[in-house]
């Protein structure tokens, strides 16, 4: 695969963390396409807001996925078919206000594009134009080429996401890993139809490394796994769970790096002690007259 020749203030790695010598400034598409080529890990994070978005672009994340997962870490729901468009285009306006290296990814919420192509468009024109993300994911293989093909072609880049969609939970009978046996083959036309849709990227979403793997030989364009092993071109995961901050189920595809829940508990447990104590406020946090 070609890309065209970096500009001076950019190079083609996404990898290597923001402080790398050759992190480029500003991740585009063709970035993850010359990954693939070089075998160049990507990595990417949900993100709902400011300080978080700042925080991990600054680390060198090279994608920050506004998901509609915001539906359950925001939100509180218990799946994420409530989430609509005008509840994720704030969240994806800050994140995208806050990332100067990484690539912003907008979702495209459950019931904003399964009508067609023009509505697919519709929704994605909407985000690019109010939260100046860079490119929109949405769900579905076969079912969703049309709408893929018709928003790339408005120069949109689109991330494709298969295997298992959240949004289709009840159709799909639960949270059920995809792709396994004779469901392997469904899930490569899936693959190839959303490739030949035009899609930058494609998220594979809990499905058999062996199957993963398959795809990701076959395919052009990077695989990202969220649960689909090791073989993929890039790993993306929820922050929330990545970051110890979701109590009650996590994936096991999850490796936890921090504890955040037991932090701030931790935390506000101190606070509400040292208040009742009267050991806060102390005198440096007062203010004479
Ligand atoms: O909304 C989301 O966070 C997602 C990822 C889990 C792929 O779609």
């Amino acid at each position: 695969m070609t890309t065209p020749d970096a500009t001076s203030d950019e190079v083609d790695r996404p990898y290597g963390g923001a402080d790398a010598p050759d992190a480029p400034k500003r991740v585009r598409i063709r970035h993850f396409a010359r990954a693939k080529e070089q075998g160049i890990r990507i990595t990417g994070l949900t993100s709902y807001d400011f300080l978080t978005a700042q925080i991990f672009d600054a680390a060198g994340v090279d994608f920050l996925l506004v998901g509609d997962s915001a539906g359950n870490t925001v939100f509180g729901f218990d799946t994420t078919i409530p989430v609509t468009v005008d509840a994720l285009i704030p969240l994806t306006r800050a994140v995208a206000r806050a990332c100067s290296r990484a690539l912003v990814v907008a979702d495209l919420p459950f019931g904003s594009y399964e009508n067609g192509p023009d509505d697919a468009l519709r929704t994605a024109i909407r985000f690019m134009k109010e939260t100046e993300a860079h490119a929109v994911k949405l769900e579905g293989g076969v079912r969703s080429q049309e709408q893929i093909r018709r928003i790339v072609t408005a120069g949109i880049p689109v991330m494709a996401h298969i295997g298992f969609t959240p949004q289709s939970e009840h159709g799909l009978g639960g949270h059920l890993i995809q792709g396994r046996g004779e469901g392997a083959e469904a899930l490569l036309d899936d693959a190839r139809a959303v490739e030949a849709a035009g899609a930058f990227a494609v998220v594979l979403e809990m499905v058999p490394s062996a199957v993963a793997q398959r795809v990701t030989n076959e395919l052009s364009i990077p695989t990202i796994s969220v649960g689909a092993g090791p073989h993929c071109d890039g790993q993306l995961l929820v922050w929330t769970d990545w970051a110890g901050l979701t109590t009650g189920r996590i994936p096991r595809f999850v490796k936890q790096y921090a504890d955040l829940a037991g932090t701030l508990r931790h935390a506000a447990e101190r606070f509400c002690a040292d208040v009742a104590s009267g050991v806060y406020p102390a005198a440096e946090h007062e203010y004479q007259d």
